[in-house]
């Protein structure tokens, strides 16, 4: 998978942060994610006047939960390192007591003192790391208090498949789309499966862990891509080919034909009560 969806933490325009907010509020709905998160969620050990950080909160959808639980007198952090991202949450999460959204970058949460939180959610972010993920982890470990939680969840992108249902053809003829156009691969393709490594590579210890396959993504993730990859076509390909292109892309996506299903994993570490 790529981005050209166009959610690069540090470059997203608003407009490109609105077109990324509605993905990942249809994906939201989707029964594996609310599944995932409630699995994570029910698990985290939360009680009022807790604190809890959601790591890459995104739209903010989650910390609100989150917040929910700890109140009333706790703290739901929602970190992003995304300005217009942040503006969502924060928008979306005004009012709410206990909720605050800050800028902030996952491996350097200097802002949240060691051993000051007591879960962390941090769901579809290791992907998009660009420098060695077990930074992050080492960061989550220190602001994790004795026998916090960590619930981490992402990606595993080479288990992605494209098909157009009933039509070999038009499958085959984007698979070939897709190696003709630049997309920039996606940090982490792999992040799904290396969660539990980058955990105890951190001195976490792993509790609980839960996989499935995401449904037909395609609406959730390509319907908002496609402006972008006919971009993208439009750059790299003659005008005959980016016509065919747009023409293939609209008509499968528009009558639902066009099917994409990737595995996610979902991770419970806990920080050891002697953690060094
Ligand atoms: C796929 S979205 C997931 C959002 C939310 N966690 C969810 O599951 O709906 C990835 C989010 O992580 C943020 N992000 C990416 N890299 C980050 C980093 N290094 N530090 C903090 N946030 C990051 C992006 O800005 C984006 O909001």
């Amino acid at each position: 998978m790529t981005d050209a969806e166009g959610f690069t933490a540090g470059s997203m325009s608003a407009a490109n942060a609105d077109v990324f907010a509605t993905a990942l509020d249809r994906q939201a709905e989707m029964d594996l994610i609310r599944d995932l998160r409630e699995w994570c969620r029910s698990r985290l050990g939360l009680r009022p006047g807790a604190t809890a950080v959601d790591v890459g909160c995104g739209t903010g959808a989650e910390l609100l939960e989150l917040a929910r639980l700890v109140q009333p007198g706790g703290r739901a952090i929602g970190v992003d390192a995304n300005q217009p991202m942040l503006a969502i949450a924060r928008h979306r999460s005004s009012g709410i007591p206990g909720v605050e959204v800050v800028a902030g970058e996952a491996s350097e949460l200097g802002r949240l003192e060691s051993g000051s939180v007591d879960a962390i959610v941090c769901e579809r972010v290791v992907q998009h790391l660009t420098y060695d993920p077990v930074r992050a982890f080492r960061e989550f470990a220190r602001v994790l208090a004795p026998a916090g939680v960590l619930a981490v969840t992402d990606t595993d992108w080479s288990s992605a498949r494209l098909v157009v249902r009933g039509d070999e053809a038009a499958t085959e003829y984007l698979r070939e789309l897709r190696e003709k156009l630049p997309v920039r691969p996606l940090a982490n393709q792999l992040a799904g499966l290396k969660l539990e490594e980058y955990c105890v590579a951190a001195g976490l210890e792993v509790v609980a862990r839960r996989t499935g396959t995401l449904g037909n993504l395609a609406a959730a993730l390509l319907q908002g891509a496609r402006d972008g990859i006919l971009a993208l076509a439009a750059a790299h390909l003659t005008p005959g080919e980016r016509d065919e292109a747009a023409r293939t892309l609209n008509a499968v996506l528009d009558d639902g034909r066009l099917e994409l299903t990737v595995d996610l994993y979902a991770v419970l570490a806990r920080r050891p009560l002697a953690h060094s």
